[in-house]
């Protein structure tokens, strides 16, 4: 049977929508991809931007249809005024998420039974702001049966997605989760990410994802066991000092502005186990390096790398086999970008927001966590 047309409108001509060689972030490709969809609007105030990605599209032999009556706009009002059935906000966070008139896109299209699909993080406001929107977010998301996914891909990795199994199968009681990112930045880096203002810093923008799994993977945290020490650019003695941003990046941004180099944080779950977080401003090059290890009795899970096109799931088990010894895992171009996009489209044809992994008020909690991270670090300053 044929399936009807989705028309659909991004917010947001940037990396996340529409890709940059470096990163492997473009949600246009995979919806290209996917099929069924026309596109009917992309809103951006950088018109340059937003014509240049229309203009390639339209050139593509295989995608190019998917775009013949695409419009360029500049304020997401347009586009709520051109009915879609399906907008994409990537916009950065500083525009959305947030109750005030002009960035509470979220409720306005799903209050005018839109279906959402935004990006984390879910805001930059403090999440006392926050939280009350959050909720109006997802009433309005309930009373017109719509369809609302937070982009936190990690759910989707199959990686992940065998974690969960394997806790699942040892009983569930993780008793330790360690997660490690470190940011390679002497290639250069978004500018924006640098200012704490616009992104609110490392955790709330970037290491949210590694939140998230630990929530995914182990479950909600005790806040009130939460402790963070953060390395700053104004440390007395000169280790917060980078010495190799490209292009002088952080030269016009206030030195309280800018952000912390590492930040490093544990916790205890709500059900017992212990957590840690380290988060850094390190290392050579552009290529990230991530880590997690999830540890329960006779069992470790090591994630290596998933931003990477290879990663690895390294076990070591009690059960079967030789337990001195490492079993590895290889996820060979695993794209969880796909398999979260094509869930979010079913889960849209089908109104069924129970297919989607990471529904606005449980990446609220998200939020709440890396906030809780941010502020017990900067308190110390
Ligand atoms: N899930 C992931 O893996 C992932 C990866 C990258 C980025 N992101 C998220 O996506 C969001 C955007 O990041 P990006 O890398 O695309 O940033 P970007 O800087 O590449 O692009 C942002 C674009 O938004 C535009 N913009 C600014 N204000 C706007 C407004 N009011 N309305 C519409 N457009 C506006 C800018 O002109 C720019 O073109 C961020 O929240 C980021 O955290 C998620």
């Amino acid at each position: 049977m044929s399936q009807t047309m989705l028309k659909i409108g991004f917010i947001g001509a940037g990396a996340i929508h529409f890709g940059r060689p470096e990163v492997p972030w473009d949600h246009a490709s995979r919806l290209e991809k996917i099929g069924g969809m026309e596109v009917i609007g992309i809103v951006d105030p950088d018109t340059r931007r937003s014509d240049e990605v229309l203009k390639e599209r339209l050139a593509s032999p295989d995608y190019g249809h998917m775009y013949t009556h695409c419009r360029l706009l500049t304020d997401y009002r347009e586009l709520l005024g051109m009915k879609p059935e399906v907008v994409f906000i990537g916009a950065p966070p500083a525009y959305r998420g947030s109750p005030i008139d002009g960035k509470n896109l979220e409720l306005e299209f799903s209050r005018v039974g839109i279906h959402v699909f935004v990006e984390k993080p879910l805001s930059i406001v403090p999440p006392e702001e926050f939280s009350p929107y959050a909720c109006s977010v997802s009433e309005a998301c309930r009373a017109n049966n719509i369809v609302l996914s937070v982009g936190y891909m990690f759910r989707y990795h199959a990686a992940v997605l065998k974690m969960k199994e394997m806790i699942a199968h040892h009983g569930g009681k993780v008793k330790a989760f360690n997660a490690r990112y470190y940011f390679a930045y002497t290639e250069g880096v978004n500018k924006t990410w640098f200012n704490t203002d616009f992104f609110g810093g490392p955790i709330v923008e970037q290491a949210t994802h590694f939140c998230d799994l630990a929530r995914y993977i182990v479950g909600d945290v005790d806040m009130t066991s939460l402790h963070t020490i953060m390395l700053n650019d104004c440390d007395k003695g000169g280790a917060g000092n980078l010495n190799h941003l490209l292009d002088r990046a952080e030269d016009d941004i206030p030195s309280n502005k800018r952000i912390p180099r590492v930040t490093l944080s544990h916790w205890r779950f709500e059900d017992g186990g212990l957590g840690t977080l380290m988060h850094s401003i390190t290392l050579p090059g552009s290529r990230y390096q991530a880590t997690i290890d999830v540890q329960l009795d006779g069992l470790q899970l090591s994630l290596i790398d998933p931003y990477e096109s290879t990663s690895i799931l390294r076990v070591r088990n009690l059960e079967g086999g030789n337990p001195n010894q490492d079993q590895d895992f290889v996820f060979d171009n695993d794209d969880k970008y796909l398999r979260e996009l094509d869930t979010f489209i079913k889960a849209v044809r089908q109104r069924k927001q129970s297919l989607i992994k990471s529904s606005y008020e449980d990446a609220t909690k998200t939020y709440e966590l890396t906030w809780a991270i941010r502020r017990q670090g900067e308190v110390k300053m």
